[in-house]
């Protein structure tokens, strides 16, 4: 007799397996979970296959292979306007999602409160919970009629933060609402931060899918608010390559040593030919500036090829993901019209309720599913014809 106590008894099997799979056996197109239907780079290809062959296969240092950091470091002053220490500030780690776990489980002691903006990413708060800590969920401002996108509630976002706050997490440009920063909600979370000692997570795992000419603003770039925050990011959406799970974290010096500790005993060190290949190619490739223009015809395709359907697309300002209203096709739960679009259209998607604490609460329904656009045009255009036709 095994006597297993769940660390997590909450988590089950997440909502992009569930809708992946009904994809798979519907032979659904899948607007669901978040990855290309396309190659990377060929160049990027024969970067890791060069590195492969000529001898990247023992490990890496701990904290990453050097060319990696250096690369790292350059692109984040060029983009975020911040110089990071390449052997003692920048790591890398196995995907944003390894950066993310290290950093909470680093910083997060028993009983400290951590707030979330939701909807918010899968991975937050069970990991808040397994490190002790207690996720505060603080709600976005839905889309209204008047005003139809979500938007931050800064005031909200201020009433929840306290002496026992010990992180702020923050995901922009943000899945699943496509929504960026913009200056004025650095200079709020300033003054939060005047009056609070807590450390800020910053996920930018889209930072290089942003549109209409819109900056990438990340809190690193006021240095106040970067002396407190963990920034982490990825190279599975920037490369197109999901699978090579390759992401990193800059953060000073003391904050980076701690997450390091994590890192060293739950990974030790990240693929090697992965990252010697990535380091060589950033060194001459135009995919990182040119992936907002990209991705911009492909959100432009979708959402003028959803005119001709029941959904009413929302703006999505960056990522790959866009929303879209359903309501004329009078459904309130989302997770219930997502499988219903799967099976009598023929296109998976997924519920934005899914990025709530309780997915079946009307505060979390607000008749809307998130589609993704990492797709090629004749996917996009097969999933919009399939949808015309409901
Ligand atoms: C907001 C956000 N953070 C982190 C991740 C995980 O990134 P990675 O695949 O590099 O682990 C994702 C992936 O979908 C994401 O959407």
């Amino acid at each position: 007799m095994t006597n297993i106590k769940s660390k997590l008894p909450l988590v089950g099997d997440t909502i992009f397996s569930e809708m992946s799979q009904l994809a798979q056996q519907l032979n659904a197109i899948n607007l669901g979970q978040g990855f290309p239907d396309f190659q990377p780079d060929n160049e990027l290809l024969n970067a890791v296959c060069q590195a492969v062959q000529q001898g990247s296969n023992q490990y890496a240092p701990m904290t990453g292979v050097p060319a990696l950091r250096q690369a790292i470091h350059d692109k984040v002053i060029a983009h975020q306007g911040r110089s990071y220490d390449i052997n003692a500030e920048i790591t890398v780690t196995s995907g944003a999602t390894e950066a993310l776990t290290s950093s909470i489980l680093a910083l997060v002691q028993s009983g400290d409160s951590v707030v979330l903006i939701d909807p918010s990413y899968d991975l937050y708060a069970p990991v808040v919970t397994l490190a002790g800590g207690h996720p505060v969920h603080v709600p976005m401002n839905p889309p209204t009629a008047g005003n139809p996108r979500f938007s931050l509630n800064w005031d909200a976002i201020a009433d929840a933060i306290n002496q026992q706050t010990r992180l702020l997490v923050l995901n922009f440009p943000h899945n699943p609402t496509g929504l960026t920063l913009r200056e004025e909600d650095l200079d709020a979370l300033e003054q939060i931060a005047a009056r609070h000692p807590f450390l800020i997570l910053s996920d930018e795992a889209y930072e290089h899918i942003v549109f209409d000419e819109r900056p990438h603003v990340s809190p690193v770039s006021r240095p106040v608010l970067a002396a407190r925050c963990v920034l982490i990011s990825s190279f599975a959406k920037t490369l197109h390559a999901t699978g090579w799970k390759i992401g990193y974290c800059c953060a000073p010096v003391e904050i980076s040593r701690e997450i390091r500790k994590i890192h060293q005993y739950s990974v030790y060190s990240v693929n090697t030919p992965f990252q010697a290949g990535i380091a060589a190619y950033l060194k001459q490739s135009q995919t990182v500036q040119t992936l907002s223009a990209f991705y911009q015809k492909k959100r432009d395709r979708l959402m003028h090829g959803l005119a001709s359907t029941k959904l009413r697309p929302l703006t999505s300002e960056g990522t790959f993901f866009l929303l879209a209203d359903t309501q004329a096709l009078g459904q309130t739960s989302e997770k219930e019209l997502a499988i219903r679009l799967t099976r009598e259209a023929g296109v998976a998607t997924i519920p934005v309720s899914a990025f709530y604490p309780e997915p079946s609460s009307p505060l979390a329904n607000h008749h809307l599913l998130r589609l993704c656009f990492a797709k090629q045009d004749t996917t996009l255009d097969a999933a919009i014809e399939r949808l015309a036709g409901l």
